[in-house]
């Protein structure tokens, strides 16, 4: 084949708690990662020329190496020269519906995607964890991009148990269009308002993660119990991003007072919120009332679903 059409889901948290700080400058982490059927499409051609080469037709997307993307590309190069010289270049088209900067992990799945569409491209034969190793390199949300569904992350994010697949929980998910959240700056406020709370000896950063892998949130999702799901939802991020974003603390205010909202919580370090419903239909309602109370074209708004995939070959 010359050519993939690849589907990129997006993730939400349903859990993120931050356990400590690591001499590498990131976070320990313990999360419960989630896919959602909003997705990107990413198209992988053999180039025509040698040249690595990303359009998106997203106007705020960069197509230089800044784009994860682009640089998942070059990693593949680099990491199997062969391959890149024996079929050459790679040509990337990214149709782009997840928001940007919106704690969705878009451009990390769209890095995991190429990582996939290259494998297949270059007849690699590549293994889930291989994937997920390359991926790590590229960034924290990465490697669970790759096979997706529902996992718990610890960490720095990279290191995944997979969680059994959750079916027909409904979202609306909420962003405001001009508004971003830098990743780094959230975690670095984060540190600078609860870093002496944190867990330091080895030992303790370990039994904390454990103790994430056999509690309520892990239960409730072995249950397949959406209302204690929802009831369990946590984000530390929240503590220092809805003081330092109104917005998003009155998105959050509005979803929790809808009725058919089972449980709301922002994703990753935001700034996109999202609510818990039982079904489509309630989701559409929920979202109809939202839009009514904030009629502001710059709130984006979509209903959409867990899924228990990640990236995977478009039909
Ligand atoms: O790994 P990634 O590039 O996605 O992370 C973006 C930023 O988020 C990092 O530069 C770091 O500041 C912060 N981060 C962190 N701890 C983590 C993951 C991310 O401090 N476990």
């Amino acid at each position: 084949m010359r050519s993939y059409t690849l589907i990129a889901p997006a993730k939400i948290n349903l859990y993120l708690e931050i356990i400590g700080d690591r001499p590498d400058g990131y976070h320990e982490l313990a999360m419960i990662l989630q896919s959602i059927s909003l997705a990107d499409q990413i198209e992988i051609h053999a180039g025509s020329t040698d040249n690595l080469r990303v359009r998106c037709n997203h106007p705020q997307v960069p197509t230089d190496k800044s784009n994860l993307a682009y640089r998942a590309a070059e990693l593949m190069a680099a990491e199997f020269p062969d391959a890149y010289a024996k079929y050459g270049g790679i040509d990337i088209t990214i149709t782009k519906r997840i928001p940007v900067a919106a704690g969705l992990a878009g451009g990390s799945t769209n890095a995991a995607a190429v990582l996939v569409g290259i494998d297949l491209l270059w007849n690699l034969g590549l293994t889930q964890s291989e994937l997920e190793e390359l991926g790590a390199i590229l960034g924290s949300d990465v490697p669970f991009c790759v096979a997706g569904g529902t996992a718990i992350a610890t960490g720095r994010g990279e290191q995944l148990s997979t969680l059994a697949g959750l079916n027909n929980i409904y979202i609306v998910l909420a962003k405001y269009r001009s508004l971003e959240v830098s990743t780094a700056w959230a975690y670095k406020a984060y540190r600078a308002s609860f870093g002496s709370s944190y867990i330091k000896d080895k030992e303790s950063l370990a039994a904390r993660a454990d103790a994430v892998h056999s509690g309520g949130m892990v239960k409730a999702i072995l249950h397949q119990d959406v209302k204690e799901i929802a009831e369990r939802l946590h984000n530390d991020l929240e503590k220092v991003v809805l003081p330092a974003y109104p917005q998003v603390m009155q998105l959050r205010e509005i979803f929790a007072s809808q009725e058919n909202v089972l449980g709301t919580m922002m994703s990753g370090s935001g700034p996109s919120v999202f609510a818990l419903c039982e079904s489509k239909q309630q989701a559409e309602q929920v979202k109809q009332r939202v839009r009514e109370a904030i009629p502001d074209e710059d709130l984006e708004l979509f209903v959409t679903e867990f899924v228990t995939h990640g990236i995977k070959i478009a039909s």
